[in-house]
């Protein structure tokens, strides 16, 4: 890979992240000031997941535009298995959105208590930022690798 593709493919997937991350780390915000008051809100919680389902569904469609990962693995094919396994979590990520925000927007809402509403969502955005962090890696490793096998 050259030296002017690494830079134009490289940064731009880890900007991406940083952009999706300062968005998450909002969300984690309002999480945790929501559900300390602990005082049920669970359409409003319904309204974030759609704002997040919006915005991971377009970070998915960014990653997967011109194949997932390509550039790293065109240089780290020891990754794809890995990859693979990665991509498929993008449909499983916003299926799990889809059933949250069902359950959240019904009347009643359907979780057994606040707390366990509270809970999904932060086991959610926990799952989200190790699928992020793991992509982050294999790019990171591949730029390593391209960079130290560069003359
Ligand atoms: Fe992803
Ligand atoms: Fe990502």
């Amino acid at each position: 890979m050259s030296a002017s593709t690494q830079e134009a493919v490289h940064p731009a997937l880890l900007d991406e992240h940083a952009r999706v991350e300062h968005q998450l780390d909002e969300f984690s915000r309002w999480r945790a000031d929501l559900c300390q008051l602990g005082q049920p809100r669970f359409g409003e919680m319904g309204v974030r997941l759609q704002q997040i389902r919006q915005l991971l569904a377009d970070h998915f469609a960014t990653e997967e535009e011109g194949g997932y990962l390509a550039s790293a693995l065109s240089v780290a094919p020891q990754f794809a298995r890995r990859a693979e396994e990665l991509q498929l979590q993008h449909r499983e990520f916003l299926q799990q959105l889809d059933e949250l925000i069902v359950r959240l927007t019904s009347s009643p809402a359907q979780f057994p208590t606040w707390s366990d509403a509270c809970r999904e969502f932060e086991a959610f955005l926990v799952s989200l930022r190790e699928h992020e962090h793991a992509e982050n890696e294999i790019v990171q490793s591949a730029f390593e690798r391209d960079a130290g096998t560069a003359d």
